[in-house]
């Protein structure tokens, strides 16, 4: 008999079965939990309950272990292409040349966004985040391709995912070019994924552009780290987005939405200007840990550091710590910032308060110096996250379809008024 746990409550006792997954993680399955009960449960932020089972993505928070589809992140930063990460994410093997080769080409052959498109874009006020500009768009392409909403066309799913993979890096230049005033660069069908963004980002049409592979083996590493995490607040957005059978361009507006919020994907932008403050306010990094310290009244928080689930080292803030090093010295680029930031996370972590908390280092805090040394500026580093978390958005959404899970509608515990009648406001 598979183990099962007991709840006793108003002096009743109830039996749930509790369930394992391939890697010894441990749930009770409480989906008659009200029906037995009447009771729901209450879990602020979703910290300890499992929202699915998923094949997707394993991260051990306390090994700072991490996997897409078995396969270790050290593993795929250091042996694989963007692309065939990206592959094996949303079809969960990496492909074999033929699969690469089909599905690389798809991408290359669709990376031209609709010309009415720009019409939209040509509306938003030129100094737009690039984040609000993104998410609008990449909601504005349900518009274009209607059979989107078409659920029984299987076919379609996979042009949509060759769609949004293609067109997203195109979308996610135009608002940069714009914000300088220089023209918009279009994708060209000779150059791989990276170097086709890295065109459309710097290039200029009074001036050859030549790919730095320095700069675009350092970009496959960063897209490759931000891929997939597992149930992250826009991961789970977009599932449950979709969950009501809304599309796919829209259930991934919705993650990009939720991307940006400075708790999340948005960090990245925070650390560096957190960073840049220390620099300019003359290093003080110990006056900046005081703050965090006290955040109950400064409210004040060290971006870049800690984690939901991560209660050690982030795996992808060591590979990027690294990364930042090798970059940096290849491009012969040196950024005061990332001293800074080495000395904020040696103080940090030697300091009780960081320690007790288990509050290390996240995927975001080595990030932008690494986009910065690139060239990328600040409000366009959560773009890159976006970038690189799509695959992972789209492999969780179409997981989320096979598996025909219900719509999402959690239960609450109502606190407010009580019955009372109405009064005509002659009389309040
Ligand atoms: C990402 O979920 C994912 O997988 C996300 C992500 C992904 O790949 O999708 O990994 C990407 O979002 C990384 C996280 C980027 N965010 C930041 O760097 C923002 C700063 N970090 C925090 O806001 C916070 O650590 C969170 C949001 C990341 C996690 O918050 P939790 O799990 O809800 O933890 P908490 O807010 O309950 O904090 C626990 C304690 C609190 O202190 P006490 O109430 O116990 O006194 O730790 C403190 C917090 O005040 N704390 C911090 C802190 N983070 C938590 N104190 C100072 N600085 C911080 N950064």
């Amino acid at each position: 008999m598979a183990n099962a746990a007991e709840l006793t409550v108003d002096g009743k006792s109830y039996s749930f079965p509790t369930l394992e997954g391939s890697e010894h993680e441990k749930a009770f399955d409480i989906s008659n939990l009200r029906d037995q009960t009447g009771y729901v449960t209450l879990d602020r932020g979703y910290k300890n309950t499992g929202a699915t089972q998923s094949g997707i993505t394993f991260l051990d928070g306390e090994e700072g272990i991490l996997r897409y589809r078995g396969y270790s992140i050290e593993d795929l930063a250091s042996k694989a292409s963007f692309l065939e990460v990206a592959y094996l994410l949303i079809y969960g093997e990496l492909p074999t040349q033929d699969e690469f080769a089909t599905f690389e080409t798809a991408i290359r052959r669709h990376t031209l966004v609709n010309e009415d498109m720009r019409k939209i874009f040509d509306g938003f006020p030129v100094n737009a985040h690039p984040m609000a500009v993104l998410s609008s768009l990449v909601s504005a392409m349900s518009a274009f391709y209607p059979d989107s909403y078409d659920d029984t066309a299987e076919a379609s799913t996979d042009q949509h995912i060759i769609r949004l993979m293609a067109k997203l890096p195109t979308i996610a230049t135009w608002s940069y070019k714009r914000s300088l005033g220089h023209p918009i660069n279009y994708p060209k069908n000779n150059l791989d994924y990276i170097p086709n963004f890295l065109n459309m980002m710097f290039a200029l049409p009074v001036e050859d552009y030549k790919v730095d592979p320095v700069v675009a083996e350092a970009l496959n590493v960063l897209l490759i780290l931000h891929a997939d995490h597992e149930q992250n607040c826009s991961t789970s957005t977009v599932r449950l987005v979709g969950s009501s059978k809304a599309n796919l361009y829209s259930s991934i507006s919705a993650g990009v939405s939720a991307l940006w919020g400075p708790l999340h994907g948005g960090a990245n932008q925070e650390v560096i200007e957190m960073l840049e403050e220390i620099k300019n306010g003359g290093g003080d990094v110990n006056k900046y840990i005081d703050m965090a310290k006290n955040a109950k009244t400064t409210g004040f928080r060290l971006f870049g550091f800690g984690h939901r689930v991560y209660k050690n080292f982030d795996p992808r803030a060591r590979i990027i710590k690294k990364a930042a090093d090798d970059v940096l010295a290849k491009l012969g680029v040196n950024d005061p910032v990332l001293e800074i930031a080495k000395g904020l996370e040696e103080a940090a972590l030697n300091d009780e308060y960081f320690v007790s908390r288990k509050l290390y280092p996240n995927v975001d805090f080595y990030s932008g110096i690494i986009y910065r040394a690139l060239g990328i500026p600040t409000n366009m580093f959560t773009v890159m996250f976006a970038i690189g978390r799509l695959p992972g958005w789209i492999a969780q959404w179409k997981e989320m379809r096979e598996q025909k899970e219900p719509i999402g509608r959690p239960r609450q515990i109502y606190t407010g008024a009580t019955l009372r009648e109405f009064k005509s406001i002659e009389q309040r």
